[in-house]
């Protein structure tokens, strides 16, 4: 459920038309909406109730400071990958030991910078990482405390880009060789060792995948522990998935994965962190934008739109679904007709989707992408030197804009011009 709704014919966030936010800021934006944010990241605490937990917020699936400090304020951790997502968490004032530092290649730097600034843990993904980490806090005179990340070989029926969780992909250390990583982790001065994390992918729609992944890592706690290590937390990754395609899906819910994880790692008395990113923060988005022509090609018409792949990569990227909206609701029973939705980029990559029945639209009208407050903007570009599209974030009758669009001359003025030229 979110709070994207159509009143009165038009299409609002929360109590805000969206062509109100249209006038202030233009086409294309994305809006965020405080009130789903807040529901997610409820559900997802509320899940958890009665083990000692925290849900650590992926902040790669949206990292802008207002959407940071909307669910800190509510209490949640943070899950960084790298230095400037921890500079970040840290600038929307969340403390140091709410913040889990995760990724495959974090650079001694980053280590430092989290070691000093304080952190709840470093997953560690290989022993080169675990060397590095140990030098980097013996030479600050600290102990980093540290969970490896384990790969359990379990395949998460993703997408094949945003599955980790197999033995051919990069992530982690094989399960089959945990023990002897342990006891090497545990004979370094700079570490010390406190949990075991597992990641195995992104958007999993089945609760098999996870069963499977957390049943082997409950197995590993017992086993690590007869070796004498102290497993007292464990972080089981982020990767809930979300119903993109609103018509004909329906991935679990917070509150069954929740009992899939007292059931499975339960019993451990391990303290519990959970990563998600994409199911607090994607339907909780939209980016609304303008059509600007409609177009009759060779058998068939598109829509082109003033938002194009820059700012919304996922399409051509993982050939991924969007429901597309108009912002004023169609009237009831109104002709549908298969248009392909592009942008303006010069590649024909620049598809949102093709022959989808739409309603009538012209140039002028409005539409809006659903699910596009995850791996929305983080993931835009200047490509065509196309500015990065404004944010705003509502909450009940009020917006505001979070990331204003730049203008040409900031764009260009980033880049130097070198004296012998
Ligand atoms: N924890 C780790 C270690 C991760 O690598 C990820 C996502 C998460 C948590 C959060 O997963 P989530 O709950 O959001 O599924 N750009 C892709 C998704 C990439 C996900 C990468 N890792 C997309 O647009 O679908």
């Amino acid at each position: 459920m979110d709070h994207f709704l159509y009143r009165d014919g038009i299409l609002h966030a929360e109590d805000v038309p969206l062509p109100q936010i249209a006038a202030a800021v233009g086409t294309p934006f994305y809006c965020y909406s405080t009130a789903t944010l807040t529901r997610h990241f409820k559900l997802f605490d509320e899940a958890l109730d009665g083990m000692d937990h925290l849900v650590c917020y992926a902040m790669k699936s949206n990292s802008n400071q207002a959407v940071i400090k909307t669910l800190a304020d509510l209490g949640a951790g943070m899950d960084v990958v790298s230095g400037g997502e921890y500079a970040r968490a840290r600038a929307a004032g969340v403390p140091g030991d709410r913040i889990v530092f995760s990724g495959v290649g974090k650079t001694r730097e980053e280590m430092r910078m989290a070691l000093t600034g304080g952190v709840r843990q470093f997953n560690i993904e290989s022993e080169p990482e675990m060397e590095a980490l140990n030098q980097v806090a013996l030479s600050l005179g600290l102990v980093a405390p540290i969970t490896v990340r384990v790969n359990p070989d379990v395949d998460a029926k993703t997408h094949e880009k945003i599955a980790t969780g197999k033995s051919e992909n990069k992530f982690g250390i094989p399960i089959a060789r945990a023990r002897e990583v342990y006891a090497h982790a545990a004979a370094l001065p700079g570490l010390k060792v406190i949990g075991i994390d597992v990641h195995i992918g992104s958007q999993l729609t089945e609760l098999g995948p996870f069963e499977q992944a957390y049943l082997k890592v409950a197995d590993l706690t017992r086993a690590l522990r007869a070796d004498g290590h102290d497993i007292r937390r464990l972080d089981l990754g982020g990767g809930l998935g979300i119903p993109y395609e609103r018509s004909n899906s329906a991935p679990p819910l917070p509150v069954e994965y929740g009992a899939l994880i007292k059931r499975t790692v339960g019993d451990l008395g391990c303290e519990i962190e959970i990563e998600p990113g994409r199911l607090i923060s994607g339907n909780a988005g939209v980016m609304v934008s303008d059509v600007i022509y409609v177009k009759s090609g060779e058998g068939r018409n598109f829509l082109i739109l003033d938002a194009a792949m820059n700012d919304l990569i996922r399409p051509a990227m993982y050939g991924a679904y969007h429901d597309i909206i108009p912002v004023i609701e169609p009237a009831p029973g109104a002709e549908q007709t298969p248009y392909d939705i592009v942008g303006p980029v010069c590649e024909s990559g620049d598809t949102f989707t093709k022959q989808r029945d739409m309603p009538p639209l012209a140039a002028g009208d409005m539409v809006a992408f659903r699910s596009a407050g995850a791996y929305g903007a983080v993931m835009s570009s200047e490509y065509n030197t196309r500015p990065l599209i404004p944010e705003v974030l509502v909450h009940g009758d009020q917006f505001a804009v979070i990331r204003a669009r730049p203008t040409f001359d900031e764009m260009i003025n980033r880049d130097t011009i070198p004296a012998w030229l």
